[in-house]
């Protein structure tokens, strides 16, 4: 109903607002008075966590894109080999599972019968599996090791946003709390990532107080019926695999998701005059992502597209090839999907509305999908 909507036109729409909320809820908590990260939940003994020679995330849709992001982070902070899934394919492959494996799995309703499935295989092969979900009791954690709740409450649009966002930070916290237990980062460090996730929701919500030109450009996108493209690297090319995922669910288009250093291994080639492609640009930092990400800017340029960059404010080597820039508030490179997807959802759901589509229910989707 309306009332239900709090004047929002879209439950989509009011779930992209509620995200400052819903991180800020996720990571309520999580620190002690013993200046230690504690996620109470994970009910798997620090000595068995010690023991796990690797990780495998598995998951389905948005939910295995939150799960690229965090092999990133987790491979980075804990040093263990980090493998990320579809859930449809793990489970019928015979991977390669035993009980020193630690089974990740994502899922905001937990329900979802091909990661069920997968994490139902994974503990025949006796690997200790551990949820993030939305949902309290649902099928998935209540089969699992442990589960670690998001906070996002009632995630209705079928198109996971705050779902989305709040499982990377859910991933972050897991990230970091295995690093700690496994003593590859100590105190100090592992605060000063947990205070800047924790200065991340005033960053969502300033991403969202300036989101007007973003809905201008999508009314104006709305008009025509070009494919889509967006470009990333790092934990950027996950979020332009969710930005098009968006895309695709509640607007139709077709749209699409590279990595900025494949595109010249072939789908440069459907660049053309005129096509619009959204650069998840990484921060300026001490490695070369970030120019590496600029010359794959100028490559697409060169050959006329229309380039919609996402980058950090500040950053004046993007200005002279974007066609429109949208600017993301200033945090380290692993941290910002956080901010950088806000505006591709954003996109989406003003693009959906104008041309005219449920955004709530679009065409043959469901928001959990109960058979493999
Ligand atoms: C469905 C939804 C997607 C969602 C995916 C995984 O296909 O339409 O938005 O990402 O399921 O859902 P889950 O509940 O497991 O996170």
């Amino acid at each position: 109903s309306a009332a239900e909507k709090q004047g929002y036109d879209w439950f989509m729409r009011k779930e992209i607002f509620e995200q400052p909320k819903a991180v800020a809820d996720t990571l309520l908590g999580r620190w002690s008075d013993r200046g230690e990260l504690v996620l109470d939940e994970v009910r798997i003994s620090p000595e068995e966590l010690r023991r796990i020679n690797k990780i495998v995330i598995v998951a389905c849709g948005s939910a295995f894109y939150a799960g690229m992001v965090a092999k990133y982070a987790i491979e980075h902070w804990t040093r263990v080999a980090c493998e990320v899934e579809l859930a449809s394919e793990f489970r019928y492959r015979d991977p390669i599972i035993d009980p020193m494996t630690l089974v990740i799995t994502i899922s905001q309703s937990g329900e979802t019968a091909d990661t069920l499935m997968a994490i139902r295989h994974a503990r025949e092969q006796h690997a200790r599996v551990i949820a993030i979900c939305n949902t309290n009791g649902a099928t998935i954690p209540r089969e699992s090791d442990a589960v670690i709740y998001t906070h996002a409450g009632p995630e209705i649009g079928v198109a996971s946003t705050k779902g989305f966002l709040t499982q990377v930070v859910a991933c972050y916290l897991l990230g970091l709390y295995l690093a700690q237990i496994r003593g590859m980062k100590y105190g100090d460090e592992i605060r000063a990532l947990v205070d800047e996730l924790e200065s991340m929701p005033d960053k969502i919500q300033r991403v969202l107080d300036g989101i007007e030109p973003v809905y201008e450009l999508a009314r104006k996108m709305a008009r025509d019926e070009d494919a889509v493209f967006f470009l990333g690297r790092h934990v950027g090319y996950p979020v332009a695999l969710e930005g098009a995922l968006k895309l695709k669910e509640i607007a139709y288009l077709h749209a699409e998701g590279f990595a900025a250093g494949e595109l010249k291994h072939g789908a440069i080639a459907v660049v053309e005059e005129g096509t619009p492609v959204f650069v998840v640009v990484p921060p300026e930092g001490r490695d070369q992502l970030h120019d590496k990400v600029v010359s794959n800017i100028e490559e697409i340029r060169a050959r006329g597209a229309r380039t919609i960059v996402l980058a950090e404010e500040g950053d004046t080597a993007v200005s002279a090839f974007a066609d429109m820039l949208i600017s993301l508030p200033r945090c380290s490179t692993l941290l910002q999907p956080l901010v950088a997807a806000v505006p591709l959802q954003a996109f989406a759901c003003e693009l959906a509305t104008a041309k005219g589509h449920d955004v709530d229910q679009p065409r043959n989707l469901a928001k959990s999908v109960t058979v493999e």
